[in-house]
């Protein structure tokens, strides 16, 4: 199949690429006396273990995509299974609600960070981006993270679902 130029061939890419379970992250920066801004994300990913990166991408369109080509760090903070509230307002809602009633917290660095007791967290300093399609790919190096052992937030086929549990392998081959 062909995915562009038409609508419906970009719907079908779309859906094949939902084949395709994630995790979810938010993502938060905040510049110099502004306010934090924040963003769901699913294109996280890991780059290298020395020196240790990670990537994600930003839409061309986003309202962020100023921020996030300036600011000097960011916290990606992977969320857990009991977490798409949180997955849905930093996707959906305005900017202010979207940290409404979450205390503010601090990564090792002091990048700021909201206090979600996420499943994992990665303060990065912003390494280098490369604008790509519709989209610009952003490398982070993380200088600081720590996880715990929750369950993490799984992203399938346009909805949060967690992926069924794989029966265990049985002697028999
Ligand atoms: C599960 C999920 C994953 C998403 N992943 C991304 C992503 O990787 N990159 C991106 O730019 N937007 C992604 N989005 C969309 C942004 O979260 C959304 O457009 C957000 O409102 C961007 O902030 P803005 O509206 O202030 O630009 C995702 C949304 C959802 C629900």
């Amino acid at each position: 199949m062909s995915v562009s130029p038409t609508a419906s061939d970009q719907t079908y890419f779309r859906r094949a690429l939902g084949r395709f379970p994630t995790g979810v992250a938010i993502v938060c920066a905040q510049l110099p006396g502004q306010a934090p801004v924040g963003l769901t994300i699913s294109s996280f990913n890991s780059v290298s273990l020395t020196p240790p990166l990670v990537l994600w991408s930003l839409s061309n369109t986003s309202s962020l995509l100023d921020v996030f080509l300036q600011c000097e760090r960011y916290v990606i903070q992977i969320l857990r299974a009991d977490q798409p509230e949180l997955a849905g307002r930093f996707a959906y809602g305005d900017m202010a609600g979207r940290f409404a009633d979450l205390p503010a917290d601090r990564a090792p660095g002091g990048t700021f960070m909201p206090a979600i007791d996420s499943a994992a967290w990665f303060e990065c300093r912003n390494r280098s981006r490369y604008p790509e399609g519709d989209h610009l790919i952003l490398v982070g190096e993380v200088e600081h993270c720590g996880h715990n052992e929750s369950l993490p937030l799984v992203y399938h086929a346009g909805g949060f679902d967690l992926t069924p549990a794989i029966p265990a392998a049985t002697s028999e081959r």
